[in-house]
C-alpha cells in the first residue's frame, strides 16, 4: 500500500492533509509531539485533532516523535522505505514572536528539522514527492516597498502597478530585507527543500504560504489570527490590533484548497518548483475588514485596542498571484473565499468551545 509521511499532522495543514490522504486511499503516518503547544501555549494544543484523526482516519498511524530526532525518524522512515510515496513536510514552529523569544529553537525546528527529514527522504525513498510547507515570510518586508495607497479599511497596491491585478508573484526577491528570525529559518528551509531538488533529484516543492486557514486551526495571539480572531469574537475576549492601522491586507487559503493542490502536484509532479500560494485576489481581507466581518458572523462586537508598532518583517499588504501554479495545474479552484472560511471557522469553534 502508497504511505505519505505527515509531519505536523496535528496541525491545521497537517490534520487537513491526513483527511484528505486517507480517503484517497493512502495510509498515513504521522509526526507530531505537540510541539505547538509548548511554543504557544495550552490553548494551541493539537491534542483534539489527534484523537479526531486516530478515530476518523482509517489506518493512521501517529508517532510522538520530534522531526528533529535522527533515530526516531530513521526508524519510521526505514520501517516503510520505498512503500513512502509522498512526503507533507508541515511541522514547524509558526510565530514571528515566538522566533525572537528561542531563535536556537526555532531554527532547529524549521531549518534543522526540514533538513532531517529531507535526508531521511533521500536515504529511504528518494522517489517520494516531498511537499515542503513554506510561507511568503521568506520574502521579508520588501513586499513593504510596494507602492501602496490607504483606503478607509485597508493597504491597496497602486492599481498601474503589475501586481495589482493578481498579486505578488515569485520574481520577488528573498534577498535583501528584514525576515524576522521566523522568516530567516523558515527562508533557510525553503532554500534546502529547493536545493535538495537540484543537487539530489528529489521530486521537491515549495508552497509558499500566504495566510492559511481553517476550522481545524487551534488559533491563538501569536498565530492562527483568523480562528483567534473569531475566538475573541465568540468569548468576548479583548483583541490587539497590531500595526499598520489595522489596514493591512492578508490573503486566505481554506486549508482543504490547499490540500487540494497538494494532491494534484503529487499526482502529477513538477520536480523543484516554487509556487506562492495563498487566496490571491479571490480570498483576502484586511484586519479591518476581518473584524467587521467576524462581528456580522457570530453576532458580537469584538472589545479591540490598538498597538502603533508594527511587528518586525510584518507585511503591509500580501495577495498572492498564484498563476504559476494554476497555470501547471489548471483544474485547481478555489472552493471557498474570505466569508465561507470565517463561516467554517465560526462553526468549528462553536462545535469545539
Ligand atoms: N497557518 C498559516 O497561516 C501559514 C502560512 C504560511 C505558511 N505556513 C506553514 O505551514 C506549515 C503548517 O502550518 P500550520 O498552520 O498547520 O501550523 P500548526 O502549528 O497548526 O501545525 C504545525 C504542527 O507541527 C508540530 N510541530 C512543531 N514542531 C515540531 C517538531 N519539532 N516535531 C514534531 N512536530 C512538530 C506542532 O505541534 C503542530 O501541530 C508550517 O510550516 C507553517 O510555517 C502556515
Amino acid at each position: 500500500m502508497d504511505i505519505a509521511i505527515v509531519t505536523g499532522s496535528m496541525g491545521l495543514v497537517g490534520t487537513e492533509s491526513v483527511h484528505f490522504l486517507t480517503a484517497s486511499g493512502l495510509k498515513v503516518i504521522g509526526v507530531d509531539n505537540n510541539m505547538r503547544r509548548e511554543f504557544l501555549g495550552d490553548d494551541a494544543s493539537n491534542e483534539s485533532n489527534r484523537k479526531v484523526l486516530e478515530e476518523e482516519c482509517p489506518g493512521y498511524v501517529h508517532h510522538f516523535k520530534d522531526i528533529g530526532s535522527g533515530p526516531d525518524m530513521e526508524r519510521i522512515f526505514s520501517e516503510y522505505n520505498q512503500d513512502i510515496k509522498l512526503v507533507v513536510h508541515a511541522a514547524a514552529q509558526p510565530s514571528h514572536e515566538w522566533a525572537n523569544q528561542n531563535p536556537v529553537k526555532d531554527f532547529t525546528t524549521n531549518a534543522n528539522g526540514t533538513l532531517n527529514i529531507l535526508e531521511m527522504t533521500r536515504k529511504f525513498c528518494i522517489n517520494a514527492v516531498f511537499i515542503h510547507l513554506s510561507t511568503n515570510k521568506v520574502y521579508g518586508d520588501l513586499v513593504n516597498t510596494l507602492p501602496l495607497v490607504e483606503h478607509e479599511t485597508r493597504w491597496e497596491l497602486e492599481s498601474a502597478h503589475p501586481f495589482y491585478e493578481r498579486g505578488i508573484d515569485e520574481s520577488m526577491s528573498i534577498d535583501h530585507s528584514t525576515h524576522s528570525l521566523f522568516g530567516a529559518s523558515k527562508a533557510a528551509a525553503d532554500l534546502l527543500a529547493q536545493e535538495y531538488g537540484r543537487s539530489f533529484g528529489l521530486k521537491t516543492v515549495c508552497f509558499r504560504g500566504g495566510c492559511l486557514a481553517g476550522p481545524l486551526h487551534s488559533g491563538v495571539k501569536l498565530h492562527g489570527f483568523l480562528s483567534y480572531l473569531m475566538a475573541c469574537a465568540m468569548k468576548k475576549k479583548k483583541y490587539t490590533v497590531i500595526g499598520f492601522k489595522g489596514k493591512q491586507v492578508r490573503d486566505n487559503l481554506h486549508s482543504k484548497d490547499l490540500v487540494d493542490a497538494f494532491y494534484a502536484y503529487y499526482k502529477k509532479p513538477k520536480p523543484g518548483k516554487v509556487y506562492n500560494i495563498g487566496g490571491g485576489r479571490f480570498s483576502n481581507c484586511s484586519l479591518l475588514e476581518a473584524i467587521n466581518l467576524c462581528e456580522e458572523i457570530s453576532g458580537n462586537k469584538i472589545d479591540w485596542s490598538y498597538e502603533k508598532e508594527n511587528r518586525v518583517g510584518d507585511h503591509m499588504w500580501w495577495i498572492s498571484d498564484c498563476s504559476r501554479f494554476q497555470k501547471d495545474y489548471p483544474k485547481w479552484k478555489y472552493r471557498y473565499d474570505i466569508k465561507n472560511i470565517l463561516e467554517e471557522i465560526h462553526k468549528g469553534l462553536r462545535q469545539r468551545l
